[in-house]
């Protein structure tokens, strides 16, 4: 494996790196069957998408277009607040757009739910909403993804993109952080 100083706070390895990759094969296989003949616009919710969004993208091979929205509701806890803040608005016009949302992990819903209702208003024409992770454990809104890479247990999970207190993102993994780490 490569070097890497973060492994030693990874009490356990829930997706590798190869595994990663070749799930996102099939997605972007998935989504290039959905919409190759048509436009669509992908809208990645930042910050934790952004590593999946990147390959994602690429592996779906669809002329389309890429823009990202800043949403929080964490604020370096790990659990949600409920309460969902934009912290960078949309730079585009999404009406009339098929919109494909790129999302780390769906837990409570509470951000998906919110992101759905916001894009609607704004006159999407569709919403697929796509999710690297998916733990139904703590769902608190009735939403479902339309693509899922894996489902996890309800353990807070970082790597791939998804961060604790902004770190860990850059990990070519997901895995379980040691408890130890949060009591720091
Ligand atoms: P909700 O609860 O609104 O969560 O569905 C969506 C956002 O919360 C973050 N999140 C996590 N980040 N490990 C993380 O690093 C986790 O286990 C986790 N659960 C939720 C994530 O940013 C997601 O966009
Ligand atoms: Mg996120």
């Amino acid at each position: 494996m490569a070097k890497s100083n973060m492994d030693q706070d990874i009490l356990k390895v829930l997706v590798t790196e190869d595994e990663i990759h070749a799930r996102i094969r099939e997605l972007g296989d998935q989504l290039y069957d959905r919409f190759h003949d048509k436009n669509p616009m992908f809208v990645g919710v930042l910050s934790g998408c952004f590593i999946f969004m990147a390959d994602l993208v690429r592996a779906a091979q669809l002329k389309s277009e890429v823009e990202f929205i800043g949403l929080s509701s964490y604020k370096n806890a790990t659990k949600s607040s409920g309460c969902v803040q934009i912290t960078r608005d949309l730079q585009r016009d999404i009406s009339g757009r098929d919109i494909i949302v790129v999302e780390d992990i769906l837990d409570s819903g509470n951000t998906l739910a919110f992101l759905k209702d916001y894009m609607l208003a704004k006159g999407a024409k569709s919403i697929t909403i796509v999710t690297l992770l998916d733990k139904p454990a703590r769902r608190e809104k009735a939403i479902t993804a339309d693509l899922s890479g894996f489902v996890v247990p309800d353990e807070f999970v970082v790597g791939y993109g998804l961060d604790y207190c902004q770190q860990y993102r850059n990990m070519l993994y997901i895995g379980v952080l040691k408890p130890e780490v949060y009591s720091k």
